[in-house]
């Protein structure tokens, strides 16, 4: 319910659990404004978690804790450490330390956790190992994007995760959000609004799929969720690009890969949106890094034309992506009326996929009607810029700004929810740095 201000202090534990990886980090939030300190450790996420039974994940996720502690603080006494968890997958809140699953996203699919909240069995498995860590906030990764990139950038209003999925949050004022109708919260206090866009078009009233949208989504562990999020996101890039392969090998209109084995480009998620950069940074001509990646991954030996139809295909998919990625941006921009503002985006397809920032920039300039000079990105009216860490720093923060809330009110001896946050404002405009 605020934006930093900078002068927010101590030391926190952030666990992200994206997707991908499990990152732990300790972040201290030192007494110079808007500077900060961390260590962090990278845990893979095994495949078989994903699918598995959620004791086996929970279990997991506080041994990583658990490890990260004792290497780091070995011999140590140390009290409990307020933890932000980045839990990146759509949560119903009614508090901040509390999140119930509306649904499995990004291939996850553990049984008998959507629908409920998923704090209690991870402060269990916590409690089980003794750990001395207390969940204080559970943030979604694109709120903490934004929290992270408006702690050293105030003029970032979105934080967006263009990566494995993708989302953007912004700040809404709680006045213009209907279920918060019956709190009576003051209509100007800030609000941060998952949006969960991924979601978009569900329904498929709005964006043309192709036939290959319309696998991927049938073979998905949730068939009918994450319309958008399909079209765009890391996870399914590569999906897509094989189907696109595999369909016209076996099309009688254009053979290619004619009297090759293609078994291996016949597996499902073989090919990763790693996959489609590589095609797409080859510098060469003649295409010979494509060539070389489809004999070496694939076996398949290609022709001119073939390789020319690949790096076609992926600039295809990559630029379809970039620019409905921005539509997300300007959806909410032309929602806020904001003209001008900075995004803060992280994820591995902003991070690392060749072109993705301009041709985002571009898709934005004509959807926002910018004149001729802009839709470069740099200098734009409405920039997208590499975020701050915010399943490190940003969850850091939030656990802050939420204890700094739970003292304010609990000075002010109130428990309603309401009430705290009219203290909450107080304590805000008592603030000089606000
Ligand atoms: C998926 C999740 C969402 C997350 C996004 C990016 O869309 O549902 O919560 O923000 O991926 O990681």
């Amino acid at each position: 319910m605020a934006f930093p201000d900078g002068n927010e202090t101590g030391t926190f534990l952030a666990l992200d659990m994206g997707g991908t990886n499990l990152r732990v980090c300790e972040v201290t939030l030192t007494e110079e404004k808007g500077e900060f300190d961390i260590i962090q450790s990278k845990y893979r996420m095994p495949e078989e978690l994903k699918t598995g039974t959620a004791d086996e994940l929970w279990g997991y996720v506080a041994d990583c804790l658990q490890q990260f502690i004792e290497y780091h603080h070995d011999e140590d006494k140390i009290e409990q450490l307020p933890l932000g968890f980045t839990f990146s997958y759509p949560a119903t809140q009614h508090y901040i330390d509390h999140g119930i699953l509306q649904r499995w996203t990004k291939g996850f699919d553990i049984e008998g956790v959507e629908g409920k909240d998923v704090v209690p069995p991870f402060e269990a498995a916590l409690a089980e190992r003794g750990l001395p860590i207390k969940l204080t906030a559970l943030v979604n990764d694109t709120t903490g994007t934004m929290i992270a990139s408006a702690y050293t950038d105030p003029l970032m209003k979105i934080g967006c995760i263009f990566g494995t999925g993708c989302n953007a949050a912004y700040m809404e004022d709680c006045g213009s959000i209907p279920k918060l109708g019956d709190m009576k919260l003051d209509p100007s206090l800030p609000m941060a609004i998952n949006c969960e866009y991924g979601a978009f078009d569900n329904e498929h009233k709005v964006l043309p799929r192709t036939p290959y949208d319309v696998v991927i989504d049938k073979e998905s562990p949730r068939p009918g969720q994450q319309a958008f999020e399909k079209m765009i996101a890391g996870l399914y890039l590569g999906e897509i690009f094989r189907l696109v392969l595999v369909d016209l090998h076996q099309s009688h209109e254009c053979e290619i890969f004619a009297g090759q084995d293609i078994s291996k480009l016949k597996k499902a998620y073989s090919l990763d949106a790693g996959f489609l950069s590589a095609i797409e940074e080859d510098p060469f001509e003649n295409l010979s890094e494509v060539a070389d990646l489809f004999q070496n991954k694939l076996s398949i030996v290609c022709t001119k034309p073939e390789l020319e139809l690949i790096r076609r295909l992926a600039e295809l998919i990559g630029t379809r992506a970039a620019r409905l990625s921005a539509c997300g941006v300007a959806a909410i921009c032309k929602h806020k009326g904001w003209e001008t503002c900075h995004v803060g985006a992280d994820g591995s397809v902003f991070n690392k996929y060749p072109h993705f920032k301009v041709r985002g920039a571009q898709a934005l300039k004509e959807i926002l009607d910018w004149p001729e000079h802009f839709g470069k990105g740099k200098g734009d009216p409405i920039e997208i810029l590499p975020a701050e860490d915010g399943s490190g720093v940003g969850a850091a923060l939030i656990a802050a700004l939420t204890l700094k809330r739970v003292e304010v009110g609990q000075n002010a001896g109130i428990k309603d929810p309401e009430a705290m946050a009219q203290a909450a404002k107080l304590a805000k405009k008592a603030n000089p740095f606000n």
